[in-house]
């Protein structure tokens, strides 16, 4: 623990009166073309950690752990989604006792893998831990989603956390977010996904969105989400791809805050890819193939369309995370 750290409770407040804990939050990919604000999915490779203790001083108290991928998480509990969350599971209990969540990013902020999602998660997570688990995991879906809001504008919708907190493929209503269900994936799902090295905030992205859309463009959304949710129970991934290129109200829009979305769309087709997205607001996208092989391919092409548009990118194969939130 950093010593240097500026307090504004004082040392005795903030001791332990709990074991630590260290809680892991994955990362998700969301909307999946079509699905926007409606299906997510947790991935395997990337995550935050929260380790947490209680104290007699109430409130929450924020630290950045060293070794954090990213500086610029906040530190005020105000800002933070994993202080608001945590918040919103001690108010729920009642809790007198505060806690100090130290969180060590994994996920970079604004790179569209629910790096928010993942320390809300985390900090929810953390929290009941130490209460001694008065919730259950879909006791927490509240205080995750008011965690998750802080980062997109106040709103409410579930496609990074639910995913992150239940693990899988996750659809959610963005009307009424505590809605959801757990969609089982009858057979692994290889992914490529690249981070391009540009940030993009969720609520600037939001922001860009038309208030209305086409109702013939709105209906052929309806059309391709449905066919995707079918083809995701059937295990058909070509199926999958075909109808997850197919968004015709949200990619389009933020494909001009991506300068390498085209080349990198055609690339992992090319390279044999089932199908190619946005995930989230951006500027990740991530490719689904048959084959782990067919993953690393489309990888492989995905990373050098980046480099040939002039945009430093890191990637890597992955697959779903069946598993979401747990002890780390
Ligand atoms: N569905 C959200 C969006 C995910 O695309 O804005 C990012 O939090």
């Amino acid at each position: 623990m950093d010593e240097q750290t500026t307090y504004t409770l004082t040392r005795e407040e903030l001791a332990p009166i709990t074991e630590r804990v260290a809680v892991f939050g994955p990362a998700s990919l969301s909307n999946l073309g079509p699905g926007f604000d409606t299906m997510g999915l947790c991935i395997k490779g990337f995550g935050d950690v929260v380790e947490a203790w209680l104290t007699e001083a109430p409130g929450v108290q924020v630290r950045q752990e060293p070794g954090t991928v990213d500086v610029s998480v906040p530190v005020d509990p105000e800002k933070n989604t994993a202080a608001r969350a945590a918040s919103e599971v001690l108010k729920q209990a009642a809790a007198t006792q505060g806690l100090v969540l130290c969180i060590r990013k994994g996920i970079p902020l604004g790179s569209g893998i629910g790096g928010s999602a993942a320390s809300a998660v985390a900090g929810a997570w953390a929290a009941n831990e130490l209460l001694g688990r008065p919730f259950s995991k879909e006791d927490l879906v509240e205080a995750v989603l008011e965690g998750e809001a802080l980062a997109s504008g106040g709103s409410l919708h579930g496609d990074n956390v639910l995913p992150a907190l239940f693990g899988g493929l996750v659809l959610t209503s963005p009307t009424r977010p505590a809605d959801y269900r757990r969609i089982v994936l009858p057979r692994a799902l290889p992914l490529a996904l690249v981070l391009p090295r540009i940030e993009i905030l969720t609520a600037q992205a939001r922001a860009i969105l038309p208030e209305s859309v086409p109702f013939r463009q709105a209906i052929h959304n309806a059309a391709d989400l449905a066919f995707m949710i079918d083809a995701f129970h059937q295990g058909d991934w070509a199926s999958v791809g075909r109808h997850m290129m197919c968004d015709r109200l949200v990619e389009p829009v933020r494909a001009g805050l991506v300068p390498c979305y085209e080349a990198v769309r055609t690339a992992a087709v090319e390279a044999g890819a089932c199908g190619c997205a946005l995930t989230g607001s951006g500027p990740a996208m991530f490719a689904i193939a048959e084959t782990e092989a067919g993953a690393e391919a489309a990888l492989t092409a995905m990373l050098a369309a980046c480099h040939a548009a002039g945009i430093e990118a890191t990637g890597l194969v992955t697959e779903a995370d069946a598993e979401g939130a747990r002890m780390a």
